[in-house]
């Protein structure tokens, strides 16, 4: 990993350099600059509901091959759905290919 962590208070240590993926839009071109960005040595990647590319950084990151230790997803409720916060978060769990249990426990 090319770049210090910082450790949070739950103790797990978060990559201090995310990639960002706002204003890449969806399709192809955010799956290509995330996998570059992997490539390249980032283990942190930044979406969020309202950029619309969560599903996009989810098939870069599985494309990748990495192990689920070795990367860092940030997303954001953006309340842009219109969908109840844990149905929201649920999707966007999906969108990036991680299973609820292995991210967070919701009730
Ligand atoms: N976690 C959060 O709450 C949160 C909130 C906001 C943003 N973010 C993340 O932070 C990222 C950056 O946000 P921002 O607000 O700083 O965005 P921004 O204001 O659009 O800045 C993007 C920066 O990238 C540079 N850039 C863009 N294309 C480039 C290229 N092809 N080559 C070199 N540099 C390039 C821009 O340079 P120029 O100025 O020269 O164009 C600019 O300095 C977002 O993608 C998002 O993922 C996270």
């Amino acid at each position: 990993m090319p770049w210090d962590t910082i450790q949070l208070n739950d103790g797990r240590e978060i990559p201090s350099l995310g990639f960002g993926t706002w204003k890449m839009g969806n399709g192809d071109g955010p799956i290509t600059q995330v996998d570059q960005a992997i490539s390249v040595g980032f283990s942190h990647i930044d979406t969020a509901q309202l950029y619309k590319n969560e599903a996009e950084a989810g098939i870069a990151i599985r494309q990748s091959g990495l192990e689920r230790k070795e990367i860092w997803i940030t997303t954001k409720y953006s309340g842009t759905d219109g969908l109840d916060i844990q149905t929201s978060i649920r999707n966007s769990l999906k969108y990036v290919r991680l299973r609820v249990s292995r991210a967070l426990r919701l009730p």
